[in-house]
């Protein structure tokens, strides 16, 4: 099982705080925000990473994450975003390290509280196609951001982005698992109106191949990309629980 952890984009919901530097770079607490996607993965045993990345920073992951000695790692990989074509697009720069294995991707402003192994095995037990990870989200104004997905008999039948009418409790988080299919879905895509290839695409994809496959995740999630307000939130939720006044590290 290969990783990918998504680090490019403008970050503009983030601005002035990212018209410098890469939203990815910025603190959460006392870390980078992308060393707590890096840590999420491998702490599911995925030690086999690639880093995209784009813009002017992109010298800066290489001098932070080096070889990824911090988590443990000897080597990362790292691919470069020309411009900012969206999440599918970037997915689709990590074709050749991924080749005919499987992948699990993760976007580098979200953040887990739970291990995910479980979630990840289940995947690896999965004979084919896909499996995203969702969360219960009280608050509809939070999920008119995010993408929502759609129920019929406990089954996911349609992934909307960013809905005016949520259809469900539950937002689409930025982790996703899929086969090697996926880099012929991702040449099958037209941009969206914001002029990038959608990750939701992709798994509604999936979906209408009947072969998504979905958990839903127990503990804190956030995407400290999603407002400065999220921001805010998810680095005091790191600071209360990840912190030396919580239990210490990132588990
Ligand atoms: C992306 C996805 C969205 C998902 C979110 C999770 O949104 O498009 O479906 O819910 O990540 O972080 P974006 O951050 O590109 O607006």
């Amino acid at each position: 099982m290969k990783g990918v952890v998504l680090a490019g984009g403008l970050g503009t919901r983030l601005y002035p705080l990212t018209r410098i530097t890469n939203k990815h770079l910025l603190p959460l607490y006392n870390k980078p925000m992308i060393f707590y996607p890096i840590r999420t993965l491998v702490r599911a045993g995925i030690t086999d990473i690639m880093v995209v990345t784009g813009g002017h920073n992109a010298g800066d992951f290489l001098r932070l994450l080096g070889n990824g000695r911090d988590f443990g790692l000897t080597r990362l990989h790292y691919a470069y975003q020309e411009r900012e074509g969206g999440i599918a697009e970037a997915l689709g720069l990590t074709e050749d390290f991924v080749g005919s294995d499987r992948c699990v991707l993760i976007l580098g402003d979200n953040i887990v509280e739970d291990d995910i192994s479980e979630f990840v095995d289940r995947y690896a037990r999965q004979p084919r196609g896909a499996r995203i990870l969702l969360k219960e989200m009280p608050e509809r104004s939070h999920l008119m951001h995010l993408g929502v997905p759609a129920f019929e008999n406990g089954r996911i039948v349609r992934i909307e982005e960013k809905p005016a009418e949520p259809k469900s409790p539950y937002a689409v988080t930025g982790i996703y698992m899929y086969d090697s299919d996926v880099f012929g879905i991702v040449r099958t895509l037209e941009p969206s109106r914001r002029g990038e290839l959608e990750i939701t695409d992709v798994n509604n994809e999936y979906i209408a191949r009947r072969s998504m496959e979905y958990d839903v995740l127990p503990g804190f999630w956030g995407d400290a990309g999603e407002s400065i307000d999220q921001y805010m939130a998810v680095m005091q939720y790191v600071a209360a629980h990840w912190s030396n006044g919580g239990s210490g590290e990132q588990p």
